[in-house]
């Protein structure tokens, strides 16, 4: 498989986020986030590390992206930090903010390399969680709008790709309900180190408001600014595939509402107007409805959808509901209990990640179900990537020789190939990631990487064998 098998325009590329690549948290009147905050609270990361440092792309970025050139990659897709641009998530503008992610755009585009850019990728401004609880408040609607318009004020002119948000499933599960990521709300029963949050609720208020966040941007955007600047906008969601642990009726339900409470909880708005009936009827009155003016204006809020996606899982009928009745929490209400496909048989192999099997048909499955049920809208693959452990013990000779992230990339690109072939409207994959880089609760653990970072010293970047094989790749 190789560039030459995926149609004409595909694009490649790689992804990251501020948080987990710039560093130089102090630098140039950048103002404090919410991750920032969790991640220097005792026990948040499993090394205890933080990510004041992380790659340092916000120094080195020029060299980076002459490292995407040399690899052959078309785009980056990379994220602002908001609080760069406002230092209190809303008033003064940050003017050297503003000045940053011009360098790094104009430096992109002088290798020619296309801009794909993340509005929001979690690292929200600590002043707007302070002043109204972030996305719990509405009010989060207007400042992420006037953020995100100032952002296609200043860049719009050379940005034509805008992601609004990253993965708000994940955010608002693990952020108000797990309690894994920050804001770190959650139910007390589950993580010893939580505050007590209200789990049965809070995650859906957030994702209502990350919508209609989403959707008030996207309108701003096509309104004012897409007549004129022809870009293109879009949202990053992440969703697993899911498969029945058993052929029994009431598993293939409880997968079909798996899915529903990962993908469709933020596909169905965009694409129908409204969640899904069985979040709907499963949640009852704690999930929030929409207005029917605001309905409209998410139906078809989007240019393409970003899919992040990395793993199967098996879902089977939650039939104790021993979890929902301790914890009332938003996994178990979708009724179904999921876990990693390593417990089923035929057994996967699995990355470093202990939630990431590799499994490359499961690209093809979910691609599948998202043109049938959803209408074959297009979609960009803005995540797809897996982990090497660090061990500290492994020599760098050793871990540069990443031949399973190889055998992933070919797996899941060979299976998104076909996809394609079945007439899903697929138009570009991002690896995750070019770099390894600071992966939030498991901090420098884990290794996403096509380059080596060595954190010791100076956060040289070496390439891993899987460099080679992508330029190969993109090459021929
Ligand atoms: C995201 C992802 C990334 C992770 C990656 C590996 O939010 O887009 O969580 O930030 O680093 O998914 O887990």
């Amino acid at each position: 498989i190789s560039r030459a098998s995926f149609p004409k325009g595909f694009v490649f590329g790689t992804a990251s986020s501020a948080f987990q690549y710039e560093g130089a948290v102090k630098d140039d009147g950048r103002g404090p986030t919410i991750w920032d905050k969790f991640s220097h609270e005792f026990g948040k990361v499993i090394d205890f590390s933080n990510a004041d440092v992380a790659d340092d792309q916000y120094h080195l970025y020029d060299e980076d992206i002459h490292k995407m050139k040399d690899l052959g990659m078309d785009a980056y897709r990379f994220s602002i930090a908001w609080s760069r641009i406002y230092p209190n998530g809303s008033g003064e503008i940050n003017q050297a903010g503003i000045d940053h992610y011009h360098k790094v755009i104009d430096a992109l585009l002088a290798q020619g390399i296309q801009p794909y850019v993340t509005l929001f990728h979690w690292d929200l401004p600590q002043q707007l969680q302070d002043r109204y609880n972030g996305f719990l408040n509405p009010q989060i609607i207007n400042d992420f709008t006037a953020y995100a318009e100032t952002c296609f004020k200043e860049y719009g002119d050379k940005v034509k790709h805008w992601i609004t948000l990253n993965e708000p499933h994940t955010f608002a599960v693990q952020g108000y309900d797990v309690g894994l990521l920050a804001p770190g709300q959650c139910s007390i029963l589950l993580h010893a180190f939580c505050r007590v949050g209200n789990s049965a609720t809070e995650p859906y208020i957030v994702g209502h408001n990350l919508l209609l966040a989403h959707a008030s941007a996207v309108d701003v955007y096509k309104k004012k600014y897409q007549p004129k600047q022809k870009g293109r906008i879009g949202i990053s969601l992440d969703s697993f595939w899911y498969e029945p642990a058993s052929g029994s009726q009431e598993d293939i339900q409880a997968t079909r509402n798996a899915i529903d409470f990962n993908l469709g909880w933020f596909l169905e708005p965009l694409i129908k107007g409204d969640y899904p009936s069985s979040m709907r009827s499963r949640v009852g009155e704690r999930l929030p409805r929409f207005r029917k003016e605001q309905s409209m204006m998410l139906r078809g809020a989007y240019d393409f959808i970003g899919i992040n996606h990395y793993t199967t899982w098996y879902a089977k009928k939650n039939s104790t509901n021993i979890i929902g009745v301790l914890l009332n929490d938003s996994l178990a209400d979708s009724g179904a209990i999921t876990f990693p496909i390593a417990l089923g048989k035929p057994v996967y192999e699995r990355a470093n990640s202990v939630w990431l099997y590799i499994v490359p048909d499961g690209i093809r499955s979910l691609m599948n179900y998202i043109r049938k049920e959803y209408g074959n809208p297009t979609v960009i693959i803005t995540e797809n990537g897996m982990d090497d452990g660090n061990n500290p013990f492994t020599p760098m000779k050793e871990a540069l020789k990443d031949v399973k992230r190889i055998k992933y990339h070919q797996g899941y690109l060979k299976s998104l190939n076909e996809a394609i072939k079945d007439g899903c409207n697929v138009k570009g994959y991002f690896v995750w990631s070019m770099l390894d880089n600071w992966e939030w609760g498991a901090g420098y653990t884990s290794r996403f990487g096509l380059y080596y970072v060595d954190y010791k010293h100076n956060n040289q970047r070496y390439p891993k064998d899987s460099v080679a094989w992508f330029n190969n790749f993109l090459k021929s």
